[in-house]
C-alpha cells in the first residue's frame, strides 16, 4: 500500500464501510414506501404507529402507514386494502371481495354457503405496534336453517412495519346442535380486475392470465369443454392466450407445497400473496391437493374441502359431537418492486420468515397455543421388507405425521382435527415440532413401499412435552418374493405414460419445453388421449419387455366411442412363470392412486371368467377430470390361487367395468405379483 496502510487493516476498513452501507440500505428499504421488500415479521421501531378508526356505523379502518385495511362492521368482511398508492387492490365492483365462507347443509337439505358474517365487533388488543380485532357471532336454535350451526370468531391482526394482515377464525359447535355436513372452509379474495394480470403459484408455474370476461361461453369468447370449470379461450383480450385452455384446477397444489401463491399487477408492480406458514390446520394430510389462485383474479386459502378426495372425508358432525378449531393464522402479504421476478422472490422470502416465526408469538387466542405450550415428537423409522432386504432399511425421507387417533392411513380422510407432518431424513430420523396439546396417532408411509404405518400407542402431547419414540419399524404388506412389479409405490401415477395433450387443447405453461415434465399431467383432456393411442385394442403390458414409463397409460379410463357413449376397457398384464410353486397362494397387490365412480374387475388367464376380485363401486376424488395425478390412496391385496396359473405365459386382465363418462376410472400407483412364502 502506498500510504503504508497495511493491507489487512485496509481490508477490515473496507468491510466496515460495506457493512455500514448495507445497514443503511437496509434501513432505507424498510422505511421507503415503495421498495420491493417492506414487509417484515419483527417490530420496526421506526415504523409509524398502527391506528384504528371506526367510520360511521359500519366500517372499521386500520392503518399502519404501509397498508390501510377497511372492514365492514360488524360482519367483518375485508372491503378495501389501500397499498402503494392504489386505493383498493380488491375488486370494488363486487360486494364480496375479501371473505370467509363455509359450505354446509343439514342431512337431506340443500347445500348452502355461509359467509360467516360477524354480528359483534371487539378490539382484542390495541397498541401503537399491534392491533387485533374480532368479528364474532353466536349461534342459537332460532337461527337453525339460515346459518351454519357454528359460533364464529374471525380475527385480524395488523402490526406496525408489516405489509399485510394476519387472519384466523375460531369455529365452534356445541353438543346438541343439529347434525350438519360441512364440505368446505376457505378465505377468498377477489382482486381489482383492471390491475392484476399475472399469477405466480410456484417457481415454474407463473403466467399472464386471462380475465373472467375471456372465459364467457355465452357470448362465444370461449368454448365450453367437457368439464364444467374448463374453457377454451377463443377470443381473449390478450391474443397470446388465444386457443389455450383455462381451468382453475390446473393450478391445484399439494398442501405441503402450498405456502405462497398470488397475483401481480404488472403495471403497478404490486404483488398480493396468500402465505400459509403452517399446514397444521389443514386436513387430510400433506399430499391433499387443493385450489390456490385462479382467474378472477381470485386468491384462495383453502382450509377444508372434498377436492381430490371426495365424500370419504369425515365432513359430517353428529348432533352429540362438539367441535372447535382454529383455522390459521394465514398472512395476506403485499409487496412492490420493479419486476415480477423480484416480487415473487420477495414473496418467497416473506413466506420463509413467516414459517420461521411459527407459531407466532403475537396471537391472542386461548385456542392458539404459543411455542412453549406445544410439544415435540421424534424418533427413527426403519422398514422391514424381508423379500427386499434381509436387514432393516432406513425409512428414507418417510412422511411421518400426527393426526387424530385412527387406523393406519385414516389421516387421508381426517377432516376435523389438526395434523402435523414432516419428512424423515435419509436415515429415517424425524422430529415433529410445535405440536398442539392433544391425543394423536403417529402415522407414516415411505416412498418405495406399499401401505401405511401406524405406531401402536397413542401419542399424548401436553404443554412442553418432548416424546422420543426411538427406533420404530414398519413392516409393509408382504407374502412372498416379487415376481414382477409395475410403477413405483409413491401414491401417484406420475411415473407412467403421460401423453401429449390434444394439439388444439393445451395450456402453454405445461408444454414440455416450457416446464419441467413434472407438471405434464396438468394439461386438459389427457383422459381422452387413451382413445387416440388405443383406438381399437386396449393396453397390453408384458413384464420384462414393456416399460411402464412408456407403455402404461397414466389412467385406466373408458374409450370414447362418440355420441356420449363410452366403452369399458380391459388392460392385460402378460407375464411368464418358469414354475408354479406347489403350496400357498400367489398375491397380487394393486395400489390405486385415484378412483372415480369405478369398479375394477380382476381376472386371471380367462378373459371371460368370473372375476377373482372386484373393488365394488369406488371413488369420488375426480382426479382424472381435475388434472390431479392422484386422489385417495387404496391398497388391495388379492389372493391368486396357484391352480389359476401355469408354467409359461399368464395374463392378468384388469377391467374398469363402469363406462359412464370420460372421468370414470382409476389411476394405478403400483402393481406387484408376489410368489407364495
Ligand atoms: C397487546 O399487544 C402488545 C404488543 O404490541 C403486548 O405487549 C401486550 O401484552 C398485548 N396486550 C394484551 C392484553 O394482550
Ligand atoms: C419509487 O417511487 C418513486 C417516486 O415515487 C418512483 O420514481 C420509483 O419508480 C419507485 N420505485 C419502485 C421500485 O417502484
Ligand atoms: C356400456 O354401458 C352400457 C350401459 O350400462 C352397457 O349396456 C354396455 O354394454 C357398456 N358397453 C361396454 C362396451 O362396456
Ligand atoms: C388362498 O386364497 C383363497 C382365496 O382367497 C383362500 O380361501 C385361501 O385361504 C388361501 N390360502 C392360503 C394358504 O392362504
Amino acid at each position: 500500500m502506498r500510504n503504508g496502510v497495511p493491507l489487512k487493516k485496509m481490508a477490515r476498513f473496507m468491510t466496515q464501510v460495506f457493512v455500514l452501507i448495507s445497514f443503511l440500505q437496509g434501513v432505507y428499504s424498510q422505511t421507503s414506501g415503495n421498495k420491493s421488500n417492506i414487509g417484515k415479521p419483527g417490530q420496526n421501531l421506526a415504523s409509524p404507529p398502527v391506528t384504528l378508526k371506526k367510520i360511521g356505523l359500519n366500517q372499521v379502518v386500520i392503518d399502519n402507514g404501509i397498508i390501510q385495511v377497511t372492514f365492514s362492521n360488524p360482519s367483518g368482511l375485508i372491503t378495501g386494502i389501500k397499498y402503494n398508492g392504489i386505493n383498493n387492490v380488491l375488486n370494488g365492483k363486487i360486494k364480496n371481495r375479501g371473505y370467509w365462507d363455509v359450505v354446509w347443509y343439514e342431512p337431506e337439505k340443500e347445500s348452502q354457503t355461509d359467509f360467516l358474517k360477524g354480528e359483534k365487533f371487539d378490539i382484542i388488543n390495541q397498541t401503537t405496534e399491534h392491533v387485533e380485532i374480532s368479528f364474532s357471532r353466536t349461534w342459537t336454535i332460532t337461527r337453525r336453517g339460515s346459518i351454519a350451526p357454528l359460533n364464529v370468531d374471525k380475527r385480524y391482526i395488523i402490526r406496525s412495519g408489516v405489509s399485510g394482515v394476519h387472519m384466523y377464525a375460531v369455529l365452534e359447535r356445541l353438543e346438541g346442535w343439529p347434525e350438519v355436513e360441512m364440505d368446505q372452509t376457505r378465505i377468498v379474495f377477489k382482486l381489482d380486475t383492471t390491475r392484476f394480470d399475472f399469477m405466480a403459484i410456484s417457481d415454474n408455474r407463473q403466467k399472464t392470465m386471462p380475465s373472467n370476461a375471456d372465459r364467457d361461453i355465452n357470448d362465444g369468447v370461449a368454448a365450453r369443454l367437457a368439464y364444467k370449470e374448463a374453457v377454451r379461450l377463443k377470443n381473449p383480450q390478450n391474443h397470446m392466450l388465444k386457443g389455450q385452455v383455462d381451468d382453475k384446477y390446473m393450478y391445484s397444489m399439494e398442501d405441503k407445497d402450498n405456502k405462497v401463491h398470488g397475483w401481480i399487477s404488472s403495471e403497478q408492480r404490486v404483488g398480493f400473496w396468500m402465505i400459509t406458514p403452517s399446514d397444521e390446520f389443514r386436513t387430510c394430510g400433506p399430499i391433499k391437493q387443493d385450489l390456490t389462485s385462479h382467474v378472477g383474479p381470485t386468491v384462495l386459502s383453502m382450509f377444508t374441502s372434498i377436492h381430490y378426495v371426495g365424500k370419504e372425508i369425515n365432513t359430517a358432525y353428529a348432533s352429540d359431537e362438539p367441535w372447535k378449531k382454529i383455522f390459521g393464522p394465514v398472512f395476506v402479504y403485499l409487496n412492490s418492486g420493479s419486476s415480477s421476478d423480484l416480487l415473487w422472490t420477495d414473496a418467497k422470502r416473506q413466506m420463509a420468515e413467516e414459517v420461521q416465526s411459527w407459531p407466532y408469538d403475537f396471537v391472542k387466542s386461548v385456542d392458539y397455543p404459543l411455542c412453549q405450550q406445544r410439544g415435540t415428537v421424534k424418533g427413527q423409522l426403519f422398514v422391514m421388507d424381508s423379500y427386499k432386504s434381509k436387514s432393516k432399511l432406513n425409512g428414507e425421507f418417510a412422511f411421518v405425521g400426527l393426526a387424530l387417533p385412527g387406523q393406519a392411513g385414516s389421516w387421508q380422510t381426517e377432516n376435523k382435527g389438526y395434523q402435523f407432518w414432516t419428512r424423515a431424513d435419509k436415515m429415517g430420523r424425524f422430529a415433529i415440532a410445535n405440536v398442539r396439546p392433544g391425543s394423536y396417532s403417529l402415522y407414516a408411509w415411505v416412498v418405495g413401499f406399499i401401505g401405511d404405518y401406524k405406531y401402536e400407542c397413542d401419542i399424548i402431547i401436553t404443554p412442553g412435552k418432548k416424546i422420543n419414540v426411538g427406533p420404530i419399524v414398519y413392516e409393509p404388506p408382504r407374502n412372498g418374493p416379487t415376481l414382477w412389479e409395475i410403477g413405483v409405490p409413491d401414491r401417484t401415477a406420475a411415473e407412467f405414460n403421460i401423453p401429449d395433450p390434444d394439439p388444439t387443447l393445451f395450456t402453454k405453461l405445461y408444454l414440455n419445453n416450457a416446464n419441467p415434465s413434472q407438471d405434464r399431467f396438468r394439461q386438459y383432456g389427457l383422459w381422452n388421449r387413451y382413445s387416440v393411442l388405443y383406438p381399437r385394442k386396449d393396453l397390453v403390458f408384458t413384464t420384462g419387455v414393456s416399460d411402464y414409463k412408456k407403455d402404461w397409460f397414466y389412467a385406466h379410463v373408458n374409450r370414447y366411442s362418440g355420441k356420449e357413449k363410452y366403452q369399458a376397457t380391459t388392460w392385460k398384464i402378460v407375464f411368464n412363470l418358469k414354475t408354479v410353486i406347489k403350496t400357498g397362494n400367489y398375491t397380487l397387490r394393486i395400489a390405486l392412486a385415484s378412483a372415480t365412480k369405478a369398479d375394477l374387475f380382476v381376472r386371471v388367464n380367462k378373459a371371460n371368467s368370473h372375476p377373482i376380485f372386484k373393488t365394488g363401486l369406488i371413488g369420488q376424488d375426480n382426479a382424472i377430470a381435475r388434472h390431479g395425478i392422484h386422489g385417495l390412496y387404496r391398497l388391495y391385496s388379492i389372493d391368486v390361487q396357484r391352480k389359476l396359473l401355469r408354467v409359461g405365459d399368464n395374463t392378468v386382465f384388469l377391467t374398469q367395468n363402469r363406462n359412464t363418462s370420460f372421468f370414470t376410472g382409476v389411476m394405478y400407483d403400483y402393481l406387484r405379483l408376489e410368489g407364495p412364502y
